[in-house]
């Protein structure tokens, strides 16, 4: 009878008293397979996801909007359902909740992981006090083809950076709610930059060039990582059993879960790798894919293959445990509801206006008037006007939110317009014109801008794509700006008034006649809520701009896919031969290389000094430089330190990144700016497919972009 009794009190207390094994001991075959279930929502929990939430068939619904609808489903899981297990709540948390801050790749331009963490902890905080408790990023995708729409949501091409920032995010995020390193792995590199195209990896550049960022996000303790569409050589990801349990289980010691992506274990039957949805439920969590997003297939097709023994019991268990130990983690279990406060929301927008302007990135600034004598365009002087502000993005509130915004809304956003008009004030004039919608063929508003130009002293003109030409199923074949965009700057152009091109996009565009004739082009990818202020701070030199690229900007499209940290090839191209490895028709070099920007102000660099000339390949070198700012205001310097291994068993990078950082120095000031770099990053997968350091010369570049830079070696040594 005691023991009948002390039953019902266990089976009655709240999870949290209880150990997880355990739990997982009491729970029936669908309930385990219920908590490897996730459902999204249309805003709230529908009455057949509470249903099967009672039942405790769903381990954590997503897209469930607002603190009433998130506490409403978890109270079911709390008291209705028989183990009351609480459910995790997913969103897309990419670039702020309600605050929008800039895209991922606007962010990057930053070079600032600081930055990074605190825009992805002030996200989560927000997302926390709607009941949201688990984000799905970072998106830490490598991307080296701007057709690709997913560039936008990534740091860009390189690895390094893109680790960075892939840690600074995971630690922001976590500090409030799980985030999810994703797509896991290779998604970025889908052929012909087409969305979901299948990918060709080798191991090889897998893991010295698409991993490095999973790998750094899983060191800085992520929570989950979430299995990608596309397959690489033929397998699929979401099926993959090398990459989500030899390399991250096994290899890297991850003790988080793994979530498909939506529908990507049903999708393994398109990808012909399993013919029925219980094959593909069994290849996918068998590989390690413990979490199924929207296909329900481990809920409804798995039970009777785990009863036959086609699936041993134990991969179950094991898929279960880590969801359970996630949410123990969380503190679920303790605080199911978490009520949490958001950050005033005057700091927010503080941050966003603040990490929006280090995200701006200065492309070119010429005088206009075709002589070196004069003033470069930028930065405008506040009572220079008439001043005409045109383009579809101009006083565009919906655009500069980016492909993918949650819960911000186009109110909220201040545009480039009224950042203007709010600058200068009501003593100077600002025409506006909008000339032309994104994709308009026609070009009869073209004449009120061409005006509007004409009277004023400069034009700035705001140009771009709008926010879902970027983002996911968002390919492009063409990366020049849409509609008739390009003929209205060269008609405003034509008036000889000076033009600023402000651009707002989510990848590289390709705009060579605007890279020769427009004076002054300013990179503002999508830079959320704040983005009008910001821009204008830039334009008026409010903020000198900081920020670099995260990627290469080509000159045509024939170059792509061209990245900065390429191999040598064996016949480098030589303008002197022809046989060597170059177009008959464009150079070989980027429009913009990886890591440029410019500035109001110029740096130079000297007494570039290497800590020792010889060093072990446990050893750590140190990088010391002075950098002067040679130009009269104060401005924001990145250094750049890059690395070539001279020569090494397998063909080396001719350069990559390092380390680097932000230096900011008042006019004639110079500092001594010193970068490590721990060798063992140094290492390349070898002839034998394991990481080595091999001793021999290493030519360390220290600059302001992959292009330039004082150069010195350093031996190293057995
Ligand atoms: C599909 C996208 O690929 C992924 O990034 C996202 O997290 C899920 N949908 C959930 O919305």
């Amino acid at each position: 009878m005691l023991r009948i009794l002390c039953l019902m009190v266990l089976l009655a207390a709240p999870a949290a008293a209880q150990n997880l094994d355990s739990l997982l001991a009491r729970m029936t075959l669908d309930e385990k397979l219920g908590q490897l279930n996730l459902l999204s929502a249309d805003g709230k929990a529908s009455q057949q996801q509470m249903q099967l939430v009672r039942a405790g068939r769903l381990g954590g619904l997503f897209n469930v909007i607002g603190a009433e609808n998130t506490t409403a489903a978890q109270r079911v899981a709390m008291t209705d359902a028989r183990l009351k297990i609480p459910l995790l709540f997913g969103l897309d948390v990419i670039h702020g909740y309600r605050t929008i801050f800039p895209i991922p790749l606007g962010e990057a331009s930053a070079f600032d992981p600081d930055a990074a963490e605190a825009t992805a902890r002030a996200a989560g905080q927000e997302a926390a006090a709607f009941g949201i408790n688990w984000t799905y990023a970072p998106m830490v995708d490598i991307a080296r083809d701007p057709r690709w729409g997913r560039i936008a949501e990534g740091s860009g091409e390189d690895p390094y950076l893109g680790s960075q920032l892939a840690a600074a995010r995971v630690r922001g995020f976590q500090q409030t709610i799980f985030a999810t390193a994703k797509h896991f792995a290779g998604y970025g590199a889908a052929e012909a930059g087409r969305e979901y195209n299948e990918t060709e990896i080798s191991q090889r550049t897998m893991r010295e060039i698409y991993l490095p960022p999973f790998k750094a996000a899983v060191d800085a303790g992520v929570a989950s990582l979430m299995s990608a569409f596309n397959d690489n050589a033929g397998i699929p990801s979401s099926g993959n059993a090398w990459l989500t349990d030899t390399v991250l289980r096994r290899e890297w010691r991850f003790k988080g879960f793994v979530v498909s992506d939506w529908t990507s274990v049903a999708e393994l039957i398109n990808h012909g790798v399993a013919g029925s949805q219980a094959e593909a439920g069994r290849r996918a969590l068998t590989a390690g894919v413990d979490m199924d997003m929207q296909s329900t297939i481990y809920a409804d097709s798995l039970a009777a293959l785990v009863r036959s023994n086609r699936i041993p019991m134990r991969v179950v268990d094991s898929a279960v445990m880590r969801i359970l130990r996630a949410k123990k983690r969380l503190g679920l279990f303790q605080d199911p509801y978490r009520a949490k406060t958001a950050p005033a929301n005057a700091d927010l927008r503080a941050l966003a206006r603040r990490v929006a302007g280090e995200s701006i990135v200065l492309l070119k600034n010429d005088s206009g008037r075709g002589a070196a004598c004069c003033a470069p365009t930028l930065p405008l002087s506040a009572n220079a006007g008439p001043i005409a502000v045109i383009g579809p993005l101009a006083d565009n509130k919906e655009e500069p939110l980016g492909p993918w915004h949650t819960q911000g809304q186009a109110s909220d956003v201040v545009t480039v317009l009224q950042g203007i008009k709010a600058k200068v004030g009501a003593g100077t004039q600002v025409l506006y014109a909008q000339g032309a919608g994104f994709e308009d063929t026609s070009t009869a508003g073209f004449a009120d801008a061409v005006a509007a130009a004409r009277q004023a002293k400069v034009a700035i003109l705001v140009l771009g794509e709008r926010g879902d030409m970027s983002g996911e199923a968002a390919s492009r074949s063409e990366l020049g700006l849409p509609g008739v965009q390009e003929q209205l700057l060269e008609a405003v152009a034509a008036t000889g008034t000076p033009v600023v091109l402000v651009l707002m996009n989510g990848r590289p565009l390709i705009l060579p006649w605007a890279s020769d004739h427009v004076p002054a082009i300013v990179e503002t990818w999508f830079l959320g809520v704040e983005a009008g202020n910001a821009t204008t701070d830039v334009l008026f030199g409010d903020v000198n701009p900081s920020g670099r690229l995260p990627v290469t900007f080509p000159r045509v499209l024939g170059q792509i896919p061209i990245y900065y940290n390429h191999r040598n090839t064996g016949r480098p191209p030589d303008p002197n031969n022809h046989y060597t490895s170059k177009y008959l028709d464009v150079p070989v070099t980027p429009r913009y290389p990886f890591g440029f920007g410019l500035s109001y102000t110029t740096f130079s660099y000297g007494n570039l000094k290497l800590s020792s000339a010889r060093a072990r390949a446990s050893d750590t070198v140190t990088a010391t430089v002075t950098v002067t700012n040679t130009g009269s205001r104060e401005g924001t310097e990145v250094v750049q330190l890059y690395v070539r291994d001279e020569v090494a068993s397998v063909s080396p990078r001719v350069r990559q990144l390092e380390a680097f950082t932000r230096v900011t120095l008042k006019p004639g000031e110079s500092r001594a700016v010193s970068l490590r770099v721990p060798l063992r990053n140094l290492a390349f997968y070898g002839l034998d497919m394991k990481p080595v350091v091999e001793p021999g010369t290493f030519r360390v570049f220290v600059g302001p972009n992959s292009t330039e830079g004082l150069e010195a070696t350093f031996e190293c040594i057995r």
